[in-house]
């Protein structure tokens, strides 16, 4: 028999459970100037309650694992246990031969300031033979330099062909984007990825910012004493085997799309009715979308 996650959380192939909302990190540590009001604020989610955090080498070239890694040291500091936080980075397709994956994660952890990293992705599909990606992801495993491993942007044939490598089983995630506003995973991949026990972490949840300005959803969250972002924020966290990874730079936008939390429970049966009318699920195969 299958076992059901706990309520806010999701459960990866390992057995492991992990909350359902993760922080985005696109966006932080461009400017050096604002690193420490953006260390502050990633101090503020921490003491918030935001646990996981999905970052990458590619954003500001290492900048946005530079400021994470600043918080986390300075959480860890003041007595935040390591094994309370989640960290997710990813590889660059052009690092993904055996020796690149292992000299761009180490260069990771050396920004993140951490010993290992939780969850590592490749960023988008690559070149590079995947067999060849998987054995420098099970090499970082050997060396304790990662505890998982996962893609980003794949779709069901990349996926597909990715389980049949050696190795490629082990494969403990995929980050697409998913939203209201794009729902093609629907069709095949996300209930594929059901099947394989594996969750999909949804990344651009608000479309960029889109949803949080969206017309159709002001009424629904006026009803609601929510805000639009919350809304869409709250309908994604009711999807099986999904982990929304909202990027939010202030404490206000922080607040609000932790509380979208508790608000996903009280979405109904005619709100849901009423979403997928105005952002219907597809009725065909689409195109995986990209950000
Ligand atoms: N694997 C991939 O290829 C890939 C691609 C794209 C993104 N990602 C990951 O997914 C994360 C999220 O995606 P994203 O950054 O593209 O877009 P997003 O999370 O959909 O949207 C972020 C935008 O929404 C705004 N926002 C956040 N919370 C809000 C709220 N409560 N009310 C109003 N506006 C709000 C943010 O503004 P403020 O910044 O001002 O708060 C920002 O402009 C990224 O940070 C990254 O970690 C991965």
């Amino acid at each position: 028999m299958t076992s059901l996650p706990a309520a806010g959380t999701v459960l990866f192939p390992s057995g492991e459970e992990q909350p359902t909302l993760a922080l985005g990190t696109c966006g932080y540590g461009a400017d050096p100037s604002a690193h420490a009001a953006e260390v502050a604020t990633l101090r503020q989610a921490l003491d918030m309650g935001w646990r996981g955090f999905d970052t990458a080498e590619m954003y500001a070239d290492g900048g946005a694992e530079a400021v994470l890694g600043l918080a986390l040291e300075q959480a860890f500091r003041a007595g935040l246990a390591r094994e309370a936080v989640w960290v997710v980075s990813k590889v660059l397709p052009e690092h993904a031969f055996e020796a690149g994956v292992i000299a761009a994660c180490e260069q990771s952890l050396r920004r993140l300031r951490l010993d290992c990293i939780d969850l590592y992705l490749l960023h988008w599909p690559s070149p590079t033979p995947l067999a060849e990606t998987v054995r420098g992801f099970e090499q970082l495993q050997r060396r304790g330099r990662i505890r998982h491993w996962g893609v980003s942007n794949f779709d069901l044939p990349q996926l597909r062909e990715l389980l049949a490598v050696p190795g490629g089983s082990a494969c403990a995630a995929n980050q697409v984007h998913y939203s209201l506003g794009a729902r093609g995973v629907e069709f095949d991949l996300l209930p594929a990825q059901r099947v394989h026990q594996m969750p999909l972490l949804a990344y651009s949840p608000l479309d960029q910012g889109e949803l949080a300005d969206h017309p159709a959803l002001r009424d629904m969250a006026a009803r609601h004493r929510a805000t639009p972002a919350q809304i869409a924020l709250a309908w994604l966290l009711r999807q099986p085997g999904v982990m929304a990874l909202p990027k939010a730079g202030s404490a206000l936008h922080l607040r609000h799309n932790w509380a979208a939390q508790g608000l996903s429970a009280a979405l109904q049966q005619d709100d849901l009715a009423w979403l997928d009318r105005h952002f219907p699920p597809p009725a065909r195969k689409l195109p995986l979308s990209v950000r």
